[in-house]
């Protein structure tokens, strides 16, 4: 048999515990997939007293991990630590420089730092694998990288944080408050170090603009990004769009237009017909449309423990398998060198349906005004529904529902209606989303 696979793990928390909890578990039956054994021989985290559940009995302990990561004592530098820059940044590259393979799960490094990163490890001809960087357990990065290979992308898009999913399902399904279910979730290990990143949009950005580079053959660019999170949905959306037929998701896309690539992640109106709203919980979903397939659609567990160490694990096993010598595969699908610059459309032309919820003065002619608004702005309205509010007698609340139209359209009208002077709170503008 060949020789052990040595790995060092940086970053024991909910991901890297797992990682070592399920090796210990799945040890004989990796060994005998991969013909050798994958053996976790060094370790690091910050705090070396803390009692993790874990065995780490064979390991050896180190402080710093760029040293851990050029280590002679590895084969392979596993980065389970998170961050854009920092500790993750710095070992991870003296990782690559140092002939290391590298497994990562981290999506903020690789938004950032990734074409950089790639160019290093097809360099020095070693792997840079990120399966759990993307939708958690969901082998979409393969499902990409290899088995589409020819197939020319048009759109992809899905629910790629499963904080938020678990978040927008509780509060619809239970009525509960955004905070207790943001609550949970973290106790859960679904959550960011930081959950800002889950409920602002920041996570789901960081794995659309893996998926953008993979689907497209362009440069990684998250700054590109139209962002919007999910703290301002209210319990009073999620019944309107229950009661029009459509179910809010936090939803990724990537789409090509004559004017460039969109990329977007906001609040989404998706059919409750639609396959995708059926998408609950921490699942995520990723749909991929291609000129030979029509529509892929990935779906599975997105974040946690075990789902995202079975992605790891997957990378690593890849590893062991492969033979010295042989040739790998560029990181995002193409050589880093040979990615095409980002073209960014811009969101004010993105065309779509859009659904408009407005809280508003009950007097004579405000009705009229918003219809005005609308029509000079060239919007064809599919839907409006009028709701008294008992609490407030002198408030009515208007929602409209758009045919497709523009966000330049849409921005124009609403402003007008602000400034026509008859809302007594923010107007709420959610897109709506073609989905199967
Ligand atoms: P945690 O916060 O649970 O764990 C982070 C770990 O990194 C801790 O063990 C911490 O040490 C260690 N660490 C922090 N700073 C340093 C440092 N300077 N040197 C060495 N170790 C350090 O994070 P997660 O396990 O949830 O996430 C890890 C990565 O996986 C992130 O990139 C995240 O985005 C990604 N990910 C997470 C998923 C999830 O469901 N949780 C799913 C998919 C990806 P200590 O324990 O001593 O404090
Ligand atoms: N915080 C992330 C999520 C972890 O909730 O999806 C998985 O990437």
């Amino acid at each position: 048999m060949a020789d052990a696979l040595r790995i060092g793990i940086a970053g024991l928390g909910t991901v890297g515990a797992s990682v070592v909890r399920m090796l210990g578990d799945k040890g004989a039956e990796l060994t005998r997939q991969c013909g050798r054994e994958i053996a976790p021989v060094a370790v690091s985290a910050r705090d070396r007293a803390r009692d993790r559940g874990i065995d780490l009995g064979n390991t050896q302990w180190f402080d710093d991990p760029v040293e851990l990561a050029s280590s002679a004592e590895i084969d392979v530098y596993v980065e389970l630590i998170g961050g854009e820059d920092g500790p993750a940044f710095e070992s991870v590259r003296a990782a690559l420089e140092a002939g290391r393979h590298v497994v990562t799960a981290n999506k903020a490094l690789l938004s950032k730092r990734g074409v950089e990163l790639a160019a290093i490890a097809e360099r020095n001809g070693v792997l840079l694998n990120y399966e759990a960087a993307v939708a958690g357990g969901i082998p979409v990065i393969k499902t990409m990288r290899e088995a589409l290979a020819g197939n020319q992308v048009t759109r992809v898009f899905g629910i790629l944080n499963g904080t938020c999913n678990y978040i927008l399902t509780r509060m619809e399904a239970e009525g509960l408050s955004f905070e207790e279910c943001l609550r949970e979730a973290q106790r859960l290990g679904y959550a960011e170090a930081d959950p800002t990143f889950d409920i602002e949009g920041h996570d789901t950005a960081h794995k659309l603009s893996i998926l953008t580079s993979l689907a497209f053959g362009c440069r990684i660019s998250a700054d590109d990004i139209y962002l919007e999170g999910i703290s301002n949905i209210s319990q009073a959306d999620i019944r309107a769009a229950g009661e029009l037929g459509y179910r809010i998701k936090l939803l990724g896309v990537a789409q090509k237009s004559e004017n460039g690539i969109e990329q977007r992640v906001h609040p989404t109106m998706v059919p409750t017909s639609s396959v995708i709203a059926q998408v609950h919980g921490v699942t995520n979903a990723v749909a991929i449309e291609t000129d030979m397939l029509g529509e892929l659609l990935l779906s599975g567990p997105g974040a946690g423990g075990n789902a995202t160490a079975s992605a790891v694990i997957g990378d690593l096993a890849d590893i062991a398998k492969s033979r010295p010598g042989f040739q790998h595969g560029p990181v995002f699908g193409r050589p880093a060198k040979e990615l095409a610059p980002y073209r960014r459309a811009a969101m004010r032309s993105h065309a779509g349906g859009y659904f408009i919820r407005l809280t508003v003065q009950d007097r004579l002619g405000v009705f009229a005004a918003i219809a005005r608004r609308m029509a000079d702005n060239a919007i064809s309205l599919e839907s409006i529904v009028q709701h008294g509010d008992v609490t407030q007698a002198e408030q009515k609340t208007v929602i409209l529902v758009t045919h497709e139209t523009t966000e330049a359209a849409v921005r124009k009208a609403v402003d007008g209606i602000t400034k026509d002077g008859h809302l007594v709170d923010k107007p709420q503008v959610i897109r709506i989303e073609r989905a199967a």
